[in-house]
């Protein structure tokens, strides 16, 4: 008698035990929700200290940059319709920039920069589909043009 109470007892802890288990792991498991997401895409160093320049994908950023029509928008030197990109790799970091680039809309919706930058431009940047290697190639681009407008 006694013995078959502390087998169950045993089964009750082990059970206990699992489930504590299973709940955080599914927690682990959750993607982080859009705010928690920008809330940490403009944190830690600019892009221009983490973009380590590549002359060729300098080059293949120049070509998109027209096919991409992102200069049917944006300037190097002088902010019109759109903002300014000569040295928006100093002003932001990597991550926010590959973001912008390769999903303004996602970052319309929940981006508090961006939707800064849309009312001050009264204008809502295109998806332009550009993917993750093009939207590096496009970042080297531009942190070449920046290197070679400085002083
Ligand atoms: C239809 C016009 C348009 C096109 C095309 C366009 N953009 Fe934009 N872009 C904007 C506007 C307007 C903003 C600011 C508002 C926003 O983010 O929606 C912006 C914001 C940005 C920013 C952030 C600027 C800052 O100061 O932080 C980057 C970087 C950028 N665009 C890069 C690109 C690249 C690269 C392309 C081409 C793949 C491109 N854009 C195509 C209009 C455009």
């Amino acid at each position: 008698m006694k013995y078959t109470r502390m087998i169950s007892l045993m089964v009750f802890m082990l059970l206990l035990s699992s489930c504590g288990k299973n709940e955080s792991g599914d927690a682990e498991k959750q993607a982080p929700t859009p705010a928690e997401r920008v809330a940490v895409l403009d944190q830690g160093p600019r892009a221009v200290q983490t973009v380590k320049l590549n002359d060729s994908l300098a080059n293949r950023g120049r070509v998109l940059f027209d096919d991409k029509s992102c200069s049917d928008c944006h300037t190097l030197g002088e902010a019109e319709m759109a903002p300014d990109l000569l040295g928006v790799l100093d002003r932001r970091t990597e991550d926010w920039l590959m973001m912008q680039i390769t999903q303004p809309e996602w970052m319309n919706e929940h981006d508090p920069i961006t939707r800064q930058l849309i009312s001050d431009f009264d204008l809502e940047m295109i998806e332009t589909g550009v993917e993750g290697a093009d939207a590096k190639a496009l970042l080297h681009f531009l942190l070449r043009e920046t290197g070679n407008a400085s002083p």
